[in-house]
């Protein structure tokens, strides 16, 4: 019989964190505002300049990842009965619910089953070594982010995506001190949606200044400017994330320097 059956949660989750250097969670005030996009993005930007990544959906309800990152790759079950992440990219191992359940059929996990069904990705899944580990987390301040941070501790720090127009910054407050009141710091602001470029002009169709306002409320950087823009929209309704689909292009760019900036701000 497997020895790792006597291990208690505690011990699994303290092997989990000697082979993964830097945990980073995706979070924001409310949805749609670009979660999933900015984890997804970020983590192949990242797996694409050499790290290795893992990439855990944390959004039981709106399991969306796996939509994002096309493919059809599956995690495994080995003989340990541990859970092995799909392999969706080289540097790149993903987990979601949404890999697990059936297509199109609703998620109805209450909290105490949500709450197991994340301690099992985080300590009864074969991560293997790796530089970062991304959670997609549900918008807000709701049973998963709980159940992320009570199982895993400290992590490095939140992302906190955010669209620019003010009227949203009463969310974004609410879910910082939510991260603050969870003993997690914010890593950094991503303000995404923040400009569109329609020929040689640039507009703001959400507004402007949203994330330097917070940024200086809260004394944390704006680790990244994402520009709105239609293919973009288009290719991750496809599952092509950008940094592999749309070369060349300023969304691309700005998810490279998200990911150089969060690359160096773990660092520090
Ligand atoms: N920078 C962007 N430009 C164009 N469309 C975007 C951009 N960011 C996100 N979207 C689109 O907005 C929608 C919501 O994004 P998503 O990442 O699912 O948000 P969340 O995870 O916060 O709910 C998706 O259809 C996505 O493709
Ligand atoms: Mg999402």
């Amino acid at each position: 019989m497997s020895t790792n059956f006597s291990l208690n949660p505690d011990q699994k989750i303290a092997d989990l964190k000697e082979h993964v250097k830097h945990f980073i969670a995706v979070l924001s005030g409310k949805g749609g505002v670009g979660k999933t996009t900015v984890a997804v993005n970020l983590a192949t930007a990242l797996a694409e300049s050499g790290y290795k990544v893992g990439l855990l959906d944390v959004d039981i309800h709106g399991p969306d990842i796996v939509r994002m990152l096309g493919g059809n790759a599956l995690p495994a079950v080995d003989e340990d009965e541990k859970i092995i992440p799909a392999e969706v990219l080289p540097n790149l191992k993903a987990l979601s619910i949404s890999m697990m359940v059936e297509e199109g059929k609703p998620i109805i996990w209450r909290g105490p089953l949500k709450h197991s069904a994340i301690k099992q990705f985080l300590g009864d899944t074969k991560w293997g070594e790796l530089d970062f580990m991304i959670f997609d987390l549900p918008p807000g301040t709701g049973d998963e982010a709980l159940s992320l941070f009570q199982t895993i501790g400290q992590t490095d720090g939140v992302l906190m995506v955010t669209t620019p127009q003010k009227v949203a910054l009463d969310d974004v407050r609410r879910a910082i001190e939510f991260v603050k009141a969870m003993n997690q710091k914010v890593l950094g602001i991503v303000e995404n949606m923040s400009y569109m470029r329609c020929k040689d002009e640039v507009v703001y169709p959400f507004g402007r200044g949203g994330a330097d306002l917070l940024a200086q409320e809260y004394g944390v950087p704006v680790l990244g400017r994402i520009p709105m823009d239609p293919k973009a929209l288009e290719l991750l309704d496809e599952g092509k994330p950008i940094t592999l689909y749309y070369r060349g292009s300023e969304v691309e760019k700005a998810f490279r320097e998200l990911a150089e900036n969060v690359a160096k701000a773990v660092e520090k």
